[in-house]
């Protein structure tokens, strides 16, 4: 069976890496969470006390910085490393939640990671989530899903799942914070946040967890038949 490269695209917590993750799992398909990575380099701008203005600065704290995914064999999930250390926790707290964009809209860190994300992919069988996925990381994916969902409920699900991770934080701070970064990650120069052309819009506001990620493989399902059945015409 042909493997496919599924590109998922979409503003913060609108339930991509959550429907990403169990699409993958159930196709036997890598998965990268590509938002962990710029989160696993602003911790290391921060550790290290970066100035992100200083492009000279930033361009050799990257050549020491190394991003893998390892999967946690009690839990199943996948955790990111940054330089052999497991910093999953640390990526997802606020204080960097409210660092990352910044991060994310310089091009020096998103060339980096760019070239990273395409060699993850050259063998195909992945997802891979994020912003500039189906418009820059991958234009060829196969299939690519542009995921919305109204404000409110973005920030609810995004509070909910910080308190999952024993962190209380306020609607307005989260709602603040989504919204600052909405408008970053759009407006900025390198590679904004924008529906591919060929991307398939996919609201998930009044949809539970178990039933995105049931039409989105109904999605994938007719793709790559459509896909296989191309590449027998093809012989
Ligand atoms: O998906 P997330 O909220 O964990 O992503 C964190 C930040 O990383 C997001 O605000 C913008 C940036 N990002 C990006 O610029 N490009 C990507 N492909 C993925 C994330």
């Amino acid at each position: 069976m042909k493997k496919i490269v599924i590109a998922i695209d979409g503003s913060s917590a609108c339930g991509k890496s959550s429907t990403a993750k169990i699409i993958a799992s159930e196709l036997n398909y890598k998965y990268i969470d590509s938002g962990a990575m710029y989160r696993a380099v602003t911790l290391f701008f921060d550790q290290n006390h970066i100035k992100l203005t200083n492009p000279k600065e930033i361009s050799k704290a990257l050549e020491n910085i190394n991003i893998a995914f390892k999967v946690d064999e009690e839990s199943s999930l996948c955790d990111t490393y940054l330089n052999g250390l497991n910093v999953e926790k640390d990526i997802r707290k606020m204080y960097i939640s409210e660092k990352v964009s910044e991060v994310s809209a310089i091009s020096e860190v998103r060339k980096a990671m760019v070239d990273q994300q395409r060699k993850l992919g050259k063998s195909k069988g992945i997802v891979m989530d994020g912003r500039d996925i189906g418009t820059v990381v991958f234009p060829e994916a196969e299939l690519k899903i542009f995921m919305t969902a109204e404000f409110y409920v973005r920030a609810e699900r995004r509070q909910k799942e910080l308190l999952g991770k024993g962190e209380l934080v306020d609607l307005e701070t989260v709602m603040n914070n989504l919204s600052k970064r909405d408008q970053i990650d759009s407006s900025r120069e390198d590679s904004p946040l924008i529906q591919a052309d060929d991307a398939i819009e996919f609201d998930t506001t009044n949809l539970t967890m178990e039933e995105q990620v049931d039409e989105i493989l109904q999605l994938i399902t007719s793709k790559i038949i459509e896909e296989n059945s191309l590449e027998t015409q093809k012989l």
